[in-house]
């Protein structure tokens, strides 16, 4: 079975001080919680102080973003080991404001899974279709060449590890959620390239579902069996709304 994932991706939101207060709500609350991974990825900022909060908790860090590099000269950008050292498990590479507000492409997104897994950190790799491409009918062509542009570099014999985040464009940060049934219709379509591209692993591989996930809809589409996880915006922002969606409930 595919142990659920759920991360809270902050974005460009909450200062040092807010992470630490968010971490004092956050811990107690999901103390309890089995059977899961929990991730906070907070601005590169937080990451430091975030960390030694959630140190010897049930709650990773992750990072927003990584450069391919390892290091050299790459003015205000981070480099995979600078978030292995700050206690980083997981990064999220090609989110789709990555893809549209900086032109991020498939190729550079998976030099920095392939630079990732090198640093020993879990690549959340992100796919999602627009609004128009969903309604010409081209969802599948375009999640299929993202998955293979941005996978093209993962090693087979770490695959299982890697997590892929399903995130329709038009369901981001718009209260209007993908139902169950259209978010498990793609996933199960992303599963079978998985299996195409990874054999076996594909089967191990965790794909998150990301959009407009709040307390009142993670429960059903939690209940779909290829959604395995969930990537969280908005609602992280709340200790408690994010702790009632790690602590969904699939009858
Ligand atoms: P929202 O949950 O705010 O829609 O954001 C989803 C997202 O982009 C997570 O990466």
């Amino acid at each position: 079975m595919r142990r659920p994932i759920l991360a809270a991706n902050w974005k460009m939101h909450k200062t040092t001080g807010e992470a630490v207060a968010f971490a004092a709500a956050f811990v107690p609350m999901v103390v309890d919680a089995a059977g899961v991974d929990i991730a906070i990825a907070p601005p590169f900022t937080a990451l430091d102080r975030l960390g030694r909060a959630l140190a010897g908790s049930n709650v990773s860090l992750a990072a927003q973003n990584a450069n391919p590099e390892q290091k050299g000269a790459f003015t205000g950008e981070i480099a995979p080991g600078m978030l292995a050292d700050l206690g980083c498990r997981y990064a999220i590479v090609g989110h789709s404001e990555r893809r549209s507000f900086y032109g991020e492409s498939n190729a550079l997104v998976a030099n920095k899974a392939a630079a990732l897994f090198a640093a020993g950190i879990v690549p959340i790799v992100c796919v999602g279709e627009s609004l128009e491409e969903r309604e010409a009918g081209r969802t599948h062509e375009v999640v299929g060449s993202q998955l293979d542009g941005s996978l093209a570099h993962v090693p087979v014999a770490r695959a299982a590890e890697l997590v892929v985040a399903y995130e329709p464009i038009w369901a981001i940060g718009t209260g209007r959620t993908a139902t169950p049934e259209m978010a498990q219709e793609v996933h199960a379509f992303v599963r079978r390239r998985l299996r195409e591209r990874f054999g076996a692993a594909g089967d191990s591989i965790r794909i998150q579902y990301g959009g407009s996930v709040k307390p009142d809809n993670v429960d059903d589409l939690m209940a779909e069996p290829d959604i395995d996880g969930a990537l969280v915006g908005g609602a992280s922002l709340d200790p408690a709304a994010f702790s009632r969606i790690v602590r969904f409930e699939t009858k």
